[in-house]
Formats: C-alpha cells, structure tokens, sequence
C-alpha cells in the first residue's frame, strides 16, 4: 500500500478568473479613461449650420459656434483634449488660408480656447490638404512633385500662426522629412517654447482616411504614396519615430490605429514619449455602416476597437467617438 499523498494532475482552469464581473474587472489589464481620449473636431468657413459628413454618420463640420459649444461638450465629458481641423472657403496652390491669421483653423483656436482652455487640451492639424487646390499635404515643385523642403517653410509659417492663436500643441501631420525639427524651430524662435509637438511619426499611405477627405472638402487626385508611409513596412515606423523624438517631439502618433495595432505596439514597445493613436475616419465609418445594417454590436465594437488600441500600447486615442464613449466611462 502506497504511503504517497494522493495529488492527481490538476485542471488547469483559467476561466475562474472569467467567472463574475466582479472577478472580471479586478484583472482586466486594459482600462479606457476620458483623459486619454482626443476628439477631432472640423471647423467650416463661410456656413451658417452645422453640415453633415455623409461618410461618417454623427459628424459635423461646425460653424463657430457649433464647434465652441462642441468644444464645451468634450470639456463637460471629461475628454483629453480636442483636434481642430479648418475647413476654408478658398484653396490655392501653396494654400494660403493655413497661414492667414484670421483664417479659420487660427479663428476656431482663438474661439475654443478662450472657452475651454483651461479644462482641456487644444490641439491643431498642421497640415496644408485642407487648404491646397490640388489636395497635397504640401507645395508643388514645377513637375508636380510635393516639394519637401518649399514644404517645410510653409509648415513653419503655420506652426508659428496656430501657436499665436495660443493653441496648446500642434500635430504636424503631413509627413514632410525635417518637420519636427522646423517646427519646433520656429516655435522656439517666436516666443512659443511652451507650445507642444505631437508628431504623426507613422502615418501610412492609407484607404482607411476615405471619409476624411469628404470632411474637409480635399480636392486631392492621385495619392499620397511619395511621402506617407507604406503599409507594407513596419520597421521605417521605427526611424520615423527616432528622427522625430531627435527632432523634438513630445508625443508621438500611429495612424491609422486598428490595421497597425502592430506597428503601435512597437512603437510603444522603446518610445520614452508618449503614444497616441488615431482611430481614423475609415475605422468609424466601418463600425457605423456596419451597425447600421444591424450586422454588428455598435457599442461593443466601440469599446472592443478602443481597448485594443490601447492594448497595443497607445496612451491616448484620437477617436471621433470620444465624447460618447467618455460619457459612458463616467
Ligand atoms: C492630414 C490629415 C489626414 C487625416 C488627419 N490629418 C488626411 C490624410 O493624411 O490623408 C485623416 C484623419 C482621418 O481619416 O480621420 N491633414
């Protein structure tokens, strides 16, 4: 007869820690908070009511003062802080209105941050496809090529226009080499060393900004191939976000979020700043077509979207739900 203390091998069983909500919610890993989320807000020139975006059903350009009262909304729900794009009436070839210090990205800064300035961050695009004929990020040389460099001055101009109009951080978004650097110099240079750089370091040559270029009325033919990344690359994300943070960048960007979720976790994996992500207007319009079909759980593929962003090691999400989405976390 066996003296031995009878053990039998154990079931392994993972799934008590699945078993309550209770249970649930002590281990969840991943929590969203309204602090780290960034609400993208769109302001028209020259309309007297909100207008609709087809594409992303719930979204609005906004007049003046549709966008401040928007802007108070974010505040009131706790988000993080907001991104304002302009929509202007007129575009030209090195697109004027983003440097025009009435014009009306610098007249949405101005408004919004007299009103809720202190309870959030202000954020701007820096970026000239709002405000260029032909739709580009930047200027053109003669043989129609985006011109880096003539590019670069005109991103400097706008860095110093946005940051008189006491934006709080600029997102120099148009993938420009040296960007980071010229802005930051210009900033420094004007009096702004208190006016923050989030960079967009890995911002991809994507199908998923479609609705996007509705938003802001973009004129754009052809593609942006020749200065947004490919998405066949994950590893040129990782000496795009070393050029930038040797630029000067205090927070750095993914984008789009949900197709990279690799290249975000990457990028968070060795960045000593922060790292934001946007849930760009393709990943909305998607969930919402999709919900409004009655194919998917809206609001569970919300939060779903938003936890993995965060999973992958975003520390805050630009997302176009942000104010929905704070609300229910309160
Ligand atoms: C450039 C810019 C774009 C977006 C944000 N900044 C468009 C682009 O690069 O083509 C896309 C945002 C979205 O799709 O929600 N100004």
């Amino acid at each position: 007869m066996s003296t031995e203390f009878p053990v039998a091998t154990p079931v392994i069983r993972p799934r008590r820690l699945r078993t309550t909500p209770a249970v649930r919610r002590l281990v969840a890993e991943t929590r969203l908070h309204p602090a780290e989320l960034i609400l993208p807000l769109f302001a028209r020139e020259g309309i007297s009511e909100p207008a609709p975006i087809n594409s992303m059903p719930g979204v609005v350009q906004h007049t003046r003062d549709s966008l401040r009262r928007a802007a108070v909304e974010a505040a009131e729900a706790g988000v993080g802080g907001i991104m304002l794009f302009g929509v202007p009436l007129v575009q030209d070839a090195i697109g004027s209105e983003g440097t025009n210090p009435d014009g009306i990205l610098q007249q949405a800064i101005r408004d919004v941050v007299a009103e809720v300035g202190d309870a959030l961050v202000v954020m701007s695009d820096l970026c000239l496809d709002e405000y260029t004929d032909h739709g580009h990020c930047g200027v053109l040389a003669a043989d129609g090529s985006v011109d880096n460099d003539a590019t670069l001055l005109r991103y400097a101009e706008m860095a110093v226009v946005q940051a008189d109009a006491g934006v709080h951080m600029v997102g120099p978004s148009g993938m420009m080499d040296g960007q980071i650097a010229v802005v930051r110099d210009a900033l420094d240079r004007a009096g702004h060393q208190d006016v923050s750089v989030l960079a967009y370091s890995a911002k991809y040559a994507s199908a998923f900004f479609g609705p996007f270029r509705e938003a802001v009325g973009s004129a754009l033919k052809g593609d942006r191939k020749s200065y947004q990344q490919d998405p066949a690359n994950g590893r040129e994300a990782l000496r795009e976000l070393e050029l930038d943070l040797a630029e000067g960048a205090d927070l750095v960007m993914v984008k789009p979020a949900m197709a990279y979720l690799d290249v975000l976790r990457q990028v968070a994996d060795v960045s000593p700043v922060p790292v934001a992500a946007y849930q760009v207007s393709g990943e909305y319009a998607m969930v919402e077509a999709a919900a409004a079909n009655g194919w998917v759980d809206r609001d569970r593929m919300i939060m779903e979207t938003l936890t993995s962003i965060r999973r992958a090691g975003a520390s805050q999400v630009l997302t176009y739900w942000a104010v929905e989405v704070a609300r229910k976390l309160r």
